[in-house]
């Protein structure tokens, strides 16, 4: 039997599905793995059937753009409804990890990795964190370097804000996106 994993994203203009894509693309890569990518806002009801996929993942990876500096509300709603699977703690033992996406270099993003995993910590998830050394930090690197934001713990990308998705984000951050979720399918299958 495969090994499940889900990759829950918002995208509210499509540069956060582009990026949730590349997760995706990097955890189907990896032999062994099934990869579940769904739009959080299946999620919004609560009978979903996708709640059920979630509940049989090895792994959630969460996406979300970051929207004035935490989570989006509609990836927020998500995390708000799995409260039912928090009381019972069905999660828990599972891998989690996160990647968000924003306007700014910088933008507050920190912050959005930092909400998904606090919540995963709630559901007694463990937390898969990015394992990319920095790019972009030296004389030397370039904006096309892998890890070009200098994130630890998860997946970040930038969008500029007059681009659509489909030049935004860059190739070097879908890179960065699509090794993060080999990692992430590479860890489930240690830890399955
Ligand atoms: C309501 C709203 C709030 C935003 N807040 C931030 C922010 O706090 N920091 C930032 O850098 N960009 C911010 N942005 C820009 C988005 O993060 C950026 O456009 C991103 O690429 C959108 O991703 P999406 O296309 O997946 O929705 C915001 C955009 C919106 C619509």
């Amino acid at each position: 039997m495969s090994t499940s994993i889900c990759v829950v994203y918002h995208s509210g203009y499509g540069h956060t599905q582009k990026q949730a894509e590349a997760v995706a693309a990097g955890v189907s890569a990896v032999e062994g793995v099934e990869c579940h990518a769904m739009a959080v806002d299946l999620l919004h009801d609560p009978e979903a059937t996708e709640w059920k996929t979630l509940d049989g993942a090895a792994a959630i990876i969460m996406g979300s753009p970051t929207y004035m500096g935490s989570a989006s509300a509609d990836f927020k709603k998500f995390m708000e409804l799995s409260s039912a699977r928090w009381m019972e703690q069905r999660w828990a033992d599972k891998l989690a990890a996160g990647f968000t996406n924003s306007g700014s270099q910088n933008g507050d993003k920190q912050n959005t990795l930092i909400q998904m995993a606090t919540f995963a910590a709630q559901h007694g998830m463990l937390w898969v964190n990015l394992n990319q050394l920095p790019g972009n930090n030296n004389s030397g690197g370039s904006v096309d370097d892998q890890n070009r934001l200098g994130a630890s713990l998860g997946a970040m990308a930038q969008s500029n804000v007059d681009e659509g998705p489909e030049v935004a984000p860059t190739r070097a951050d879908l890179d960065t996106a699509r090794v993060f979720g080999e990692r992430v399918a590479r860890c489930a299958l240690r830890w399955n």
